[in-house]
């Protein structure tokens, strides 16, 4: 297991940081490929929370690299308010974060552009993190975006902000009323980013793959979930990038031969934070249970998570868009109290039974979920720290989201806290990762 991809299977926030975290005692490098500060990982460590946007979960365990690589975008405010955070709570960044010079800003008119187009889009709105993620990577694909590089270039800086905002002041003037921005300042503001930039930046293509070449580990750290990336989720209720696996490549310059596993993050119920289609939404009183025992509440934006039971559909497709070869259930710990635990196993559509995620966004609205009831085991789960010691209603619970997905369920975890980790013995992963105690 040299280079590990770990992702997220479903709307994001399944837990992705926390299993980063365990895993980077084995691995010497950790890098972020997609997204941006829209991202909210949540690490617990003897009682102390860490909440990471844009550096990669490894900053935390002292000695791991952290790469951001070219296909995040960066809120270069964002990115310092994290460093000067993590510097107060007694976590160096300097020296051990690579940043690429291919990677896009965000610029304050994204976040005006989001705000607008949201707004026009009224009840039909994405229910953005707000963060001007989406415009950032438009401007990215309309080749008119603004790089690192081109941060730490004053004159190649000021020239694009002129172009652009010649564009952008007039397109927001017209479409939404918005008052201009104004040049000088977005010029001054940046070069300033630029200086504190400076020293963090690099080709991280090239630095990724000499570290390969010399036997080191890369962890790839996911953001958001499978069912939020463009190309893949449920378009147009996602994010801007590709946080499948098929993202990696080009959002770090590294090939696919040079990756050895995938490592899929499921929650064992699911969430979505946001607008848009969730055919197993509980709006019903077990849903207000799982948001309030599982604390289901934004770890950017702090709005509640919408909450519902586990959905076999979602993951299915994931394990085979991502070619998972393990899942990670988390907040298994949350369901303790439950009598029964209903799994959705297939959709129905009006006459028509689905197996597969239709394309048809708008059909999973009229989804009737096909529910399996499965026994609760109603006993704490947090401090087990064995498969054999967790109640068989538990395991039964585990084995039957294996089978439904086809994928082996390698590791638990059944609490915040980094250590709540269970392996699965007789899978694969879970062997592999057995003596990871920490
Ligand atoms: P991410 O975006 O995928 O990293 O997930 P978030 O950090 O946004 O949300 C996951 C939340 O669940 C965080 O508050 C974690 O501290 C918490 N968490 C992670 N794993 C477990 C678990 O196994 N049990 C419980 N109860 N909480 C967990
Ligand atoms: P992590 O990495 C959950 C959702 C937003 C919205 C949609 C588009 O913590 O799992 P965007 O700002 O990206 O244009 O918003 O995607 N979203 C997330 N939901 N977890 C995340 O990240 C998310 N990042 C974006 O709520 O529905
Ligand atoms: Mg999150």
């Amino acid at each position: 297991m040299s280079n590990l991809i770990l992702l997220g299977t479903q709307w994001g926030d399944e837990g992705k940081g926390k299993i980063v975290d365990w895993l980077t005692q084995h691995f010497d490098i950790v890098a972020r490929y997609q997204g941006g500060n829209n991202a909210g990982h949540t690490v617990i460590i003897d009682d102390k929370k860490h909440v990471l946007h844009l550096i990669p979960s490894g900053i935390l365990r002292p000695g791991r690299k952290c790469v951001i690589g070219n296909g995040v975008v960066i809120d270069p405010e964002a990115l310092f308010t994290e460093i000067d955070e993590l510097a107060e709570a007694g976590v160096e960044v300097d020296g051990r974060l690579i940043i690429s010079e291919r990677a896009h800003i965000i610029l304050p008119y994204h976040r005006g552009k989001e705000l607008g187009s949201e707004m026009r889009r009224g009840d039909e709105n994405i229910g953005t993190t707000s963060r001007g993620i989406g415009p950032c990577y438009e401007d990215k694909m309309a080749r008119s975006g603004i790089r690192v590089v081109d941060c730490v270039s004053p004159d190649v800086l000021a020239q694009k902000v002129r172009d652009n905002l010649s564009v952008v002041n007039e397109l927001l003037a017209c479409l939404y009323e918005y008052p201009p921005f104004d040049a000088d300042e977005i010029i001054e503001t940046y070069l300033s980013y630029g200086e504190r930039l400076r020293p963090y930046v690099g080709d991280t293509s090239l630095y990724l793959n000499q570290a390969i070449e010399s036997g080191k580990k890369i962890l790839i750290e996911g953001a958001q979930g499978t069912h939020l990336d463009i190309d893949h989720g449920t378009y147009p209720f996602v994010t801007s990038s590709n946080a499948t696996a098929g993202g990696v490549c080009s959002g770090l310059g590294i090939g696919p031969t040079q990756i050895d596993a995938v490592l899929g993050v499921a929650k064992a119920y699911t969430t979505r934070v946001g607008s848009g289609p969730f055919p197993s939404e509980l709006n019903n009183d077990l849903g207000e249970q799982l948001r309030s025992e599982g604390n289901e509440f934004g770890a950017t934006t702090g709005r509640p998570r919408r909450c519902g039971s586990l959905d076999a559909v979602v993951l299915r497709y994931s394990a085979r868009v991502n070619a998972c070869d393990s899942l990670v259930l988390t907040k298994l710990d949350v369901l303790d109290s439950l009598e029964s635990i209903p799994i959705c196993t297939a959709y129905q559509i009006g006459n028509e039974h689905r197996d597969e995620m239709p394309a048809e966004t708008w059909l999973l609205d009229q989804v009737t979920p096909v529910i399996e009831e499965m026994p609760g085991w109603q006993t704490p789960t947090s401090s087990i720290k064995d498969w054999a010691n967790l109640p068989q209603a538990c395991r039964d619970y585990v084995k039957r989201v294996s089978e439904l997905v086809s994928c082996e369920v390698g590791v638990l975890s059944v609490g915040a806290e980094r250590r709540a980790i269970i392996t699965v013995p007789g899978t694969r992963f879970g062997d592999r990762l057995a003596s990871t105690r920490d």
